[in-house]
């Protein structure tokens, strides 16, 4: 067995899913280009380096006319894998224990492939045979997803894996290797903090994230011995001699728009093409991961994309109103802010408009068409305008997307937004919750379930109405204690009530766990 193999069936990696490799988010990033990309509902999708299918396998559920295949050198990981695919009954995804060097010609033609969070960890050869895999078995209007550590952030962060593995040298368990990393960087953290050097700082700012990160994610990221970050311009000098073309980032594209306009103007003068552009950005935000997305370089990709672009798609909220009674029909500006608190301020009405709604229909993802409509009678817009209308609304939101506002997607998500009289919960959430609080939602993300979530999901299988699911809860209960909670928490869980099932089949639908 090779190192990398046994270094994570020793430390298995966590798989979840991410929406920035899902075929939807790559399908609606090469159609606002004018590339045709494969439906996703009838796709097929490699995955390289897919660990326990974490990512993969809720793509198949909830896209069961699309083919999966996924590979990792890891058999522990695979074989985890493999177990729920059997227990979920899922026939349309195949994970299996291979090396990426073992892809060839016969493998076939793929309309999507993913390797997320392998390529800085392999060594050069395996590197250039995923971009080998990419240039060659992409089909016509495929798309390619390579994610990446970069530099010029990876310098900074380099001296924390550099401190990281000077110490944890030192001990032998992965488990206490990991916890030592989070606690040597605490320290020197607060032994530097009056120094108030670049360095100092620095490691304050890794202090948070290292202090929430799962042992497994420290290990590989900072522990692996192979770690080989690039500047973009490099990764895409190779990628255009393996037959590939930059598309654009899966995530977290560049937001040129947040700069001012001097200053952007002075940064496209300085660049002879889309790339070293994107490599200026880089530099300007020491930039330390990408998710790059690829096409062959024969297929002609449009820039600036046409107004009709968007009238097949559907678009969900990024961002929350900041202020609780937006005015939508005047000039007023008016901010709007994502999760992590950053944001943008617009004082277009119809955009304003647009936003507010997609922030009051979230989950769901609206269609244009009717997000025009509701955007226009908002901001009181007459009928007679809504050609131009529709070109000014299709231009902005294909700019809100470049910055984090809004999501543009090719298709409505297979959830339903309420409970019906015999709830039906994802079937694979339901067989992953018999192990782990955290299940993926039928929106490709990652939900944290409460205990009584956890309970209600475990029997609403379409079968129940909401009175059994009840007493089906009580009897669960009962014979075996609820998971993950205290003995008082238990007492005052079982039994719930009909009206707290239904109160939390209202938080399940709120979180896209349930189906039709
Ligand atoms: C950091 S993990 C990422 C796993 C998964 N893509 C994810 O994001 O959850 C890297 C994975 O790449 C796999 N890997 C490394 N070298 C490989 C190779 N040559 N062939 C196949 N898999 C490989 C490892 O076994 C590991 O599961």
């Amino acid at each position: 067995m090779s190192d990398v193999a046994r270094s994570y069936d020793e430390v298995p990696y966590e798989g979840k899913p991410l929406y920035a490799t899902h075929p939807d988010c790559l399908a609606a990033a090469a159609r606002l280009r004018c590339i045709p990309a494969a439906d996703p509902a009838q796709c097929r999708v490699l995955e390289l380096g897919c660990g326990t299918g974490g990512n993969l396998i809720p793509m198949a559920y909830t896209l069961p006319e699309s083919q999966f295949l996924g590979i990792d050198l890891s058999p522990r990981q695979i074989a985890w894998g493999q177990s729920i695919v059997q227990q979920a009954g899922l026939r349309n995804i195949e994970l299996k224990v291979a090396s990426i060097l073992d892809v060839d010609r016969n493998w076939g033609r793929f309309d999507y492939i993913i390797c997320h969070g392998v390529f800085s960890w392999v060594p050069r050869p395996v590197q250039d045979h995923i971009l080998w895999i990419c240039g060659n078995l992409l089909a016509p209007y495929g798309v390619a997803y390579i994610s990446y550590n970069t530099y010029p952030g990876w310098h900074l962060r380099a001296v924390v894996r550099d401190l990281a593995q000077f110490y944890a040298a030192r001990f032998d368990d992965p488990a206490t290797k990991a916890q030592q990393v989070r606690a040597i960087v605490q320290f020197l953290a607060r032994a530097s903090a009056s120094l108030d050097s670049p360095l100092s700082r620095y490691l304050a700012e890794e202090v948070p994230s290292l202090a929430e990160a799962a042992d497994y994610y420290i290990y590989h990221e900072h522990l692996e011995d192979t770690n080989h970050p690039l500047y973009f311009y490099e990764f895409m000098t190779r990628a255009r001699a393996a037959g590939l073309e930059y598309l654009g980032e899966a995530w977290h594209h560049s937001p040129l728009d947040s700069l001012p306009d001097e200053v952007r103007q002075t940064l496209v003068e300085l660049s002879r093409d889309l790339v070293d552009l994107e490599q200026w950005m880089d530099f300007i935000h020491s930039r330390t991961f990408r998710r790059t997305l690829l096409c062959r370089a024969e297929v002609p990709v449009e820039r600036t994309p046409p107004p009709d672009v968007l009238r097949p798609m559907y678009l969900t909220a990024l961002a929350r109103p900041q202020s609780p009674e937006v005015d939508v029909t005047t000039p007023q500006p008016e901010r709007f802010v994502r999760d992590d608190g950053t944001g943008a301020t617009t004082n277009v009405p119809l955009l304003k408009a647009a936003l507010v709604a997609l922030f009051q229909r979230w989950p769901a993802a609206v269609p244009f068409s009717e997000l025009l409509e509701s955007a226009m009678a908002q901001a009181n817009i007459p009928r007679d305008q809504q050609a131009q209308a529709e070109a000014v609304l299709a231009a902005l939101l294909v700019r809100s997307y470049t910055s984090h506002l809004v999501a543009i997607h090719t298709r409505p998500f297979p959830f339903v937004g309420e409970a019906g009289p015999l709830p039906c919960a994802s079937r694979l959430a339901r067989v992953l919750a018999k192990e782990q609080a955290r299940v993926p939602n039928l929106r490709h993300h990652l939900v944290l379930l409460s205990p009584e979530q956890r309970q209600v999901l475990a029997v609403a299988d379409g079968r129940h109405r909401r009175e059994e699911i009840a007493r089906a809860v009580a009897v669960a209960a009962d014979q075996r204690g609820p998971p993950d909670v205290s003995a008082e928490r238990a007492q005052a869980l079982a039994p719930l009530s009909t009206q707290q099932v239904d109160e939390v089949l209202r938080q399940l639908a709120r979180c896209a766990l349930l189906e039709a």
